[in-house]
């Protein structure tokens, strides 16, 4: 299972595609656009001209510094944007970060944005099309589904990047709405009316099709009245998708657009959203090219994560990434890699990273991991602090549960208690394939100290290779003169 090389060897056989595809000079070439649809998915029109990433990955599960290392291929702790981009929050990447469409508006492709954008500053993500929450309201251009267009037609190729809202919570910012904005425009008095969608009502029994979904990671018990509701916008979110194929197919860009379907984060439940557990990381991935149809509707195995999507956008441009450097050293590279060879054979990557820093401002809590074929090796650099609880989670009905129990003594129904779940292990290893749940810390066991120690040796090499100021926390501190390395703290960690 354990491959080393796996990168640098996709990375060659991506740059060999990119080869080929540069052959033809550009009269010649063949126009070629991106749609890049955010959201989760009931995709079947879709996935029957794509290519079903079983095991994709985000590199963070938190909003923003997600949408940052989708737009531009690397990882919060390297672009900078390493929590919540809003508000008070004010996370931004760094000023001279070259972003996917600061690359794709400099070779004239036109860039769109319509929904949740979420990211900034203006400057490094521009898009020359913008219809985000930045002018509008976040349910106007996230939510509601008739406002969910292709823009007006271009001569130019383009790059439209859709982003929908559903089924974030909404108990905290909008809770007139329903704890997920379920009943936002259902046509209820004062819930105003979305033209393009019928809501659906989804009885307990039917609700069985995401049970096992969410069971498999969250035994936390769900009420069916809760599990009705997340499945409301998503019904609204899927029809958005279809409405959005529908134009693009109606414009007649069916065989020169490549569409890519994915979601930024975890689901917002224990475990989810802000952790890097399986059920916080996993997403929706869905490739489909007309331009490779020798594996429409097939399902891959392959390890892919949200930071190979822009080197995905720029292979099928054409496009190189420029050489330069953030911190005045050595060129950036893209450590995730083009998935155009996986529409071709079955590839074999077995390896994916993760990197997250915070989520609101106030929630510091660094991790690293690393995922490979069966075994995820995670980092808690900072394991002794409490795990970090945000605002909209807090006040989810689920952990309002899980507090009450707590509070009275009474089990929490789930396989952690509040306890475990705030205070974890510095190392956490798990055998995904015995374990998928990830109830059985390995770390400690010397049977696994072979896996454990080659796991981290893989994981510390990508944080050096990305650029990672955490690189030797906690027990050590980053000196960069004379040259990088880590120095001892001798804190007993
Ligand atoms: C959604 O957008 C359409 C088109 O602009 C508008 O007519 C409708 O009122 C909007 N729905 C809601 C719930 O705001
Ligand atoms: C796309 O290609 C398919 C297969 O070659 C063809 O049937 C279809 O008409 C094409 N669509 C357009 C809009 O050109
Ligand atoms: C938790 O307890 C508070 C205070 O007793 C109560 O208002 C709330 O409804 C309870 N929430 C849940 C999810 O049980």
């Amino acid at each position: 299972f354990l491959e080393a090389n796996d990168t640098k060897m996709s990375f060659l056989f991506a740059w060999t595609l990119l080869g080929l595809l540069v052959c033809c000079d550009v009269g010649e070439c063949r126009r070629r656009n991106v749609l890049l649809i955010i959201g989760t998915p009931h995709l079947r029109a879709l996935s029957e001209r794509s290519v079903i990433f079983k095991n994709a990955f985000t590199s963070v599960s938190s909003c923003s510094p997600s949408r940052s290392t989708i737009l531009t291929g690397l990882p919060q702790h390297q672009n900078g944007m390493y929590g919540l981009h809003q508000g008070v929050h004010h996370f931004n990447s760094f000023d001279g970060v070259r972003s996917l469409p600061l690359l794709l508006k400099q070779a004239n492709i036109h860039t769109g944005i319509i929904g949740k954008k979420h990211v900034g500053p203006g400057p490094v993500y521009p898009f020359d099309f913008a219809y985000t929450e930045e002018t509008n309201s976040v349910l106007q251009v996230g939510r509601n589904i008739t406002k969910i267009k292709l823009p007006t037609e271009e001569e130019r190729p383009f790059f439209l990047y859709v982003a929908f809202h559903d089924p974030h919570r909404c108990g905290h910012s909008q809770p007139q709405y329903g704890v997920f904005c379920e009943k936002f425009g259902n046509g209820e008095s004062g819930m105003g009316r979305i033209p393009d969608w019928k809501p659906k009502y989804y009885s307990p029994d039917q609700v069985k099709v995401i049970s096992s979904y969410l069971t498999r990671y969250h035994t936390l018990s769900l009420t069916h009245l809760q599990r009705g509701r997340i499945l409301r916008p998503n019904t609204r979110r899927s029809a958005g998708i279809g409405l959005v194929l529908q134009e693009l197919w109606d414009a007649g860009f069916e065989n020169d657009t490549l569409v890519i379907y994915s979601s930024d984060n975890g689901i917002p439940f224990p475990n989810g959203r802000t952790n890097l557990y399986g059920s916080g990381m996993k997403e929706p991935m869905l490739v489909s090219s007309p331009e490779h149809r020798q594996r429409w509707g097939q399902v891959s195995q392959a390890y892919v994560s949200l930071l190979d999507i822009t080197p995905t956008i720029l292979d099928w441009f054409s496009l190189p990434y420029p050489s330069y450097s953030l911190s005045g050293g050595r060129p950036i590279e893209l450590t995730g890699r083009s998935l155009l060879p996986a529409l071709i054979p079955e590839p074999s990557w077995v390896t994916v990273y993760a990197s997250q820093s915070l989520h609101e401002v106030t929630m510091f809590y660094p991790m690293r991991t690393i995922h490979q074929g069966r075994y995820r090796l995670l980092h808690n650099m900072h394991y002794r602090m409490p795990f970090p609880i945000d605002q909209d989670f807090y006040v989810s009905p689920t952990f309002q549960d899980l507090l009450n129990r707590t509070q009275s003594g009474q089990p929490t129904g789930w396989f952690k208690t509040l306890n475990e779940y705030y205070y974890r292990e510095r190392w956490e290893l798990f055998d995904i394939q015995s374990d998928p749940t990830e109830r059985r810390n390995l770390a400690g066991d010397p049977a696994y100290a072979p896996v454990l120690e080659s796991l981290r040796d893989q994981l510390l090499k990508w944080q050096w290779q990305t650029e990672d100021l955490w690189v030797c926390e906690p027990d050590a501190v980053l000196e960069t003169k004379p040259e990088p390395q880590c120095r001892l703290l001798y804190n007993g960690l």
